[in-house]
This record gives structure tokens, C-alpha cells and sequence, in this order.
């Protein structure tokens, strides 16, 4: 017996070791942990259907990172270990489903969809120790996997600071490992206008470029920096992140902010603007009173045709419209605005705004889309086909689904990774204000205690936000993006009964190790 305890103890601590080793992040639906391991090495073989473009694809995707990252090739043929990915129909593991089985001779990802089949490769990958020197071990494991929410989102800010296509890529690349499977764009602002609009040159002539911008935070002072900033993506540099983004399974959803945040816009084109103008593309941070003139006909005639654009580019079922912050003071003053009023029936400013987004509504579902807009779109009367992104709170999502729309859930007190990752906040990069550590996000429950479990079923999922008028490289992106995405992932995808801060903690404890060999930047949580 003696002897025999010091044998127990290593059991158990091989037993937990084992454990930790499984860092998937986000954490599997149901995972079982088997003894053995699976040895990756040149000697093994990629199975695939090679007729099947997309599982090809897939497979590609697996064997260029084993070769990239840990310098191992995989075979196409020969008699080695077997790594499979296969189609499987009736799993009954909806489209974003998959099996993973590792044994001691085989790998297999079986799923009914390529994408699930995507999602399978991304947890294989998180298998493989990050550290592995010369032999790559996997531990075998039985894991039958599928999402919690249909809508994993994060939007990123262009319009304070543009960021190069390439970089996009990259960003891209990121929110594939963690299974997101929403990029919400962010494309126009009041402080720069980024993509192409061929009916409209003046939008990337002028509206892309700002003369100067804020130094240090908004709050502290008038300084500016005196330097032209500036950029846009061609509709071709669009449509080659559309398939990019396709092809990791993420569908980009494109918004083209209205009737607020439209300075830019107005600066090319000031007839659009209640009052003509002149107007300027910004270079301060905030909420302008320079908004697109609800009352004039050539407002809806510019609007729709940027949306036709915008569509042809962006195959997305949504098409964000903004809505949100819209000063309605021109509009009190204006005559044309007060007119549409008057016309309209309607009782007041806010009914305006609404009855601009509903005329909006209507084109949209005339082409097929759906509209989608920031909860301010609640104000004066939600439009018919509408889905609200909740970020003021949760109270805008809460009505939305009461009243039978779809809700994105996105509040400020949980999904604002613009905001400070540390109380200690002179140690922290200038951030816009707030505090959002690594815990709030992860602990975020999307479905309110209010709702019903029928009307439940109007949040579609939960969405990071990363605005960037204090993000001004891509340095910094991943800094405030890093590990909040993470936790961000597991609330969309992993059963919240499954969720557990301090194992997340460890598993994030690997994936660091990953992310430094992939240079890839992040705020490392235990600091
Ligand atoms: C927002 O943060 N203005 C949607
Ligand atoms: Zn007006």
C-alpha cells in the first residue's frame, strides 16, 4: 500500500494534467477525455473528399497551419495515421455542429455542414500544445459540439481609424479561431467615409479624408494634430473580404450609418444636410448635429442608392443602417423636415426618425434583406421587419423581443471592449473611459430573466463592439480585443451551465502561448 500511493498520486496528477491540456476555448458542448494520444507527424495522412471544394478547403486550411506554425506536412497518401474530414448528413448537430474523435490511430471531424466541419478543424488545432517542440501529441477525445447562439458578432469601428485590408484579413483570421461567426463592419462615420460608392466619387474624393484629428482624449483639451488622415476600401477590396471572410464562415455585415453619424457624408454632399451646409468631416470624437435632411426626397434617392451598392457587395441577410445618437436639432429647424412631419401625420422628431428607418425597412425587404439597427430605432415606433442591437443597456433588446422582433444583445456594461481592461487605468493605453474587465464579459447571460422562453427566442446571440477613437493601430486592436473576445465566444457558443471562470482562465493560459507564436497581440489577463 505504502508503494502504492506515491503510484496513486502520479495517477492523479497525469489524470488532471491530462485535463488541462484540453484548452478549447470556446469550451466544447460535451467533451469526453480517453487515455492515449494521437501522434502528429509527417507520417500521417489527409483524408478528405477532394471533389467536395469546401472540405478541401478546409482540410488546406489544417495542413498549411500544421505546416506554418509546428513545420509538419501531412500526406495526401500512404499507409500512416489518418486525419478525416467528412460530410455526414442527419447528425442532427444543426449547420454549425461537428464530432470530433481522437484515437490512437485516427483523427476524425464528421459534421453536416462544411461549416461545422470548420468548427471541428478550429478545436483540432486548439488540441495541439502550443509549446510542442518535436512531437506533436493529442490527446484522444470524443467531442460533440454545436453552438449555443446563431449570432456570434463583433463589430469593428473603421471610421475613427482605418485599417488596412491586409490587417482586416488578419482580424478575420482571429475571429475564425474563436468560432464568431458575424464581422458587423463599421464603414461610415462622421470622422471618415470608407467604402467606394461608384454613384457617388465625392464620397471617397472627400468624406474619407479628415484635415486633422483630436490629440489625447476628447475630454482633456482642444489640441489637434494638424495631420490629414484618411482611407477607403475599393468595392473590389470589399468583395475580396466578403469571400475571405465566407470562407472561415464569417458573413460581414455592412453598416452604412443614418440618419446620425453622417457628417462625412454630408461634407461631399451638402444638399443632403438640412441647412446645405457647409459641412466637415470631423476630426473630434462624438455626437455631431449634422445629420441627413429626413424632409428632402434626394436624401432617400442618395441613401437607396448607396444601399444598392452596398447590397450588390455584401450578400449578407442584414444590412446594418446605424440609427443610433441622432440629434433631431436641425430637424426641429428645418422647414422640409417639419413639412414631412406635418405630411406624414407624425407627432414629433422621434416619430420622424422612425418613419425614416421604416421607409428604409421597406427597401430593404423590397431587395430581400433585413435591416438591422442600433436600439434608438425603438424610439417613435419600431419598424415592421426590424432587428434591434441592444447596446444601451439591455432594457431596448428586452422590448424588441416583447414585441416579437430579433435582437442582437450587445449592452455597453458587458460587450464595450473600447472600453478600460484594468481598473489600474494609468497603466492601461488611453482607452475612451469605462471599465470592462475580462470577468463582466464572461459572465454576460444574453437571454434577460425577463422575457418569456417564447419571446427568449428573439435574441439571435451577442456581439463585442470595438470602437476605435482611441485605437489608432492594429497593435492596440488586438490589445483591447484579446482575451475579451474569447470570453465572448464561450458565452455565444458554450452551454451556460458549462461556464466556469477560473477553467476558462486556464484554458486561456494556453491559448496565450498560441497567440505568441502566432505574433498575435493580447492583454495576457493575470497581470
Ligand atoms: C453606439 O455605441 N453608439 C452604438
Ligand atoms: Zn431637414
Amino acid at each position: 500500500m505504502k508503494q502504492l500511493i506515491p503510484i496513486l498520486i502520479l495517477l492523479i496528477f497525469a489524470g488532471t494534467s491530462m485535463a488541462q491540456q484540453i484548452s478549447i476555448i470556446p469550451k466544447p458542448a460535451e467533451m469526453s477525455v480517453k487515455s492515449g494520444s494521437f501522434l502528429l507527424d509527417n507520417n500521417c495522412v489527409l483524408n478528405y473528399d477532394n471533389e467536395n471544394t469546401e472540405v478541401s478547403r478546409i482540410a488546406t486550411f489544417f495542413s498549411d497551419y500544421l505546416a506554418e506554425v509546428y513545420d509538419v506536412k501531412l500526406a495526401t497518401e500512404g499507409s500512416g495515421n489518418k486525419i478525416s474530414f467528412k460530410i455526414m448528413s442527419r447528425l442532427n448537430l444543426g449547420k454549425e455542429g461537428y464530432l470530433l474523435k481522437v484515437d490512437k490511430n485516427s483523427v476524425v471531424i464528421t459534421a453536416s455542414e462544411p461549416s461545422g466541419l470548420f468548427y471541428g478543424m478550429q478545436s483540432l488545432k486548439q488540441l495541439i500544445p502550443a509549446e510542442a517542440s518535436n512531437a506533436l501529441s493529442i490527446p484522444c477525445i470524443d467531442i460533440k459540439d454545436q453552438p449555443r447562439f446563431a449570432w456570434r458578432g463583433n463589430m469593428l469601428d473603421v471610421g475613427r481609424h482605418f485599417f488596412p485590408v491586409s490587417f482586416i484579413k488578419q482580424y478575420l483570421d482571429i475571429l475564425a479561431m474563436y468560432k464568431i461567426n458575424t464581422f458587423h463592419w463599421h464603414l461610415t462615420e462622421d470622422q471618415g467615409w470608407r467604402i467606394e460608392i461608384k454613384k457617388y466619387p465625392l464620397l471617397t474624393e472627400i468624406s474619407h479624408w479628415r484635415d486633422e484629428t483630436r490629440v489625447g482624449h476628447q475630454r482633456d483639451g482642444n489640441e489637434m494634430d494638424g495631420i490629414g488622415y484618411g482611407g477607403f476600401y475599393t468595392q473590389d477590396q470589399c468583395r475580396e473580404i466578403v469571400r475571405y471572410a465566407a470562407e472561415r464562415y464569417i458573413t460581414v455585415v455592412p453598416e452604412i450609418e443614418m440618419p446620425g453619424h453622417s457628417s462625412a457624408a454630408l461634407a461631399a454632399y451638402p444638399n443632403l444636410g438640412c441647412t446645405g451646409g457647409p459641412y466637415k468631416v470631423v476630426g473630434e470624437w462624438g455626437v455631431f448635429k449634422d445629420v441627413y435632411c429626413a424632409g428632402k426626397e434626394e436624401t432617400f434617392t442618395f441613401l437607396q442608392d448607396v444601399l444598392d451598392e452596398v447590397m450588390d457587395i455584401f450578400p449578407s441577410e442584414f444590412i446594418h443602417v446605424g440609427g443610433d445618437e441622432c440629434p433631431k436639432d436641425a430637424w426641429e429647424e428645418c422647414e422640409a423636415c417639419q413639412k414631412r412631419i406635418a405630411d406624414e401625420g407624425l407627432k414629433n422628431e422621434h416619430e420622424l426618425q422612425s418613419w425614416l428607418i421604416t421607409r428604409m425597412d421597406q427597401y430593404l425587404t423590397s431587395k430581400g434583406r433585413r435591416l438591422i439597427g442600433w436600439d434608438e430605432i425603438l424610439e417613435g415606433g419600431l419598424a415592421p421587419q426590424a432587428t434591434v442591437m441592444s447596446w444601451r443597456g439591455i432594457k431596448g433588446g428586452i422590448e424588441a423581443a416583447k414585441q416579437h422582433h430579433d435582437v442582437v444583445m450587445s449592452p455597453t456594461t458587458h460587450m464595450y471592449i473600447d472600453y478600460y481592461q484594468s481598473e489600474d487605468k494609468k497603466n492601461e493605453p488611453l482607452a475612451i473611459g469605462g471599465f470592462l474587465p475580462l470577468e463582466k464579459v464572461y459572465s454576460y447571460e444574453p437571454v434577460p430573466e425577463e422575457l418569456t422562453s417564447d419571446e427568449a427566442k428573439y435574441i439571435l446571440g451577442v456581439q463585442t463592439n470595438l470602437w476605435t477613437e482611441y485605437i489608432a493601430t492594429t497593435k492596440k486592436v488586438e490589445y483591447m480585443l484579446l482575451p475579451r473576445l474569447q470570453a465572448e465566444a464561450e458565452v455565444a457558443w458554450t452551454p451556460k451551465e458549462l461556464k466556469d471562470f477560473d477553467d476558462f482562465g486556464n484554458r486561456l493560459n494556453e491559448d496565450y502561448k498560441r497567440l505568441e507564436k502566432l505574433g498575435i497581440h493580447f492583454r495576457n489577463h493575470n497581470k
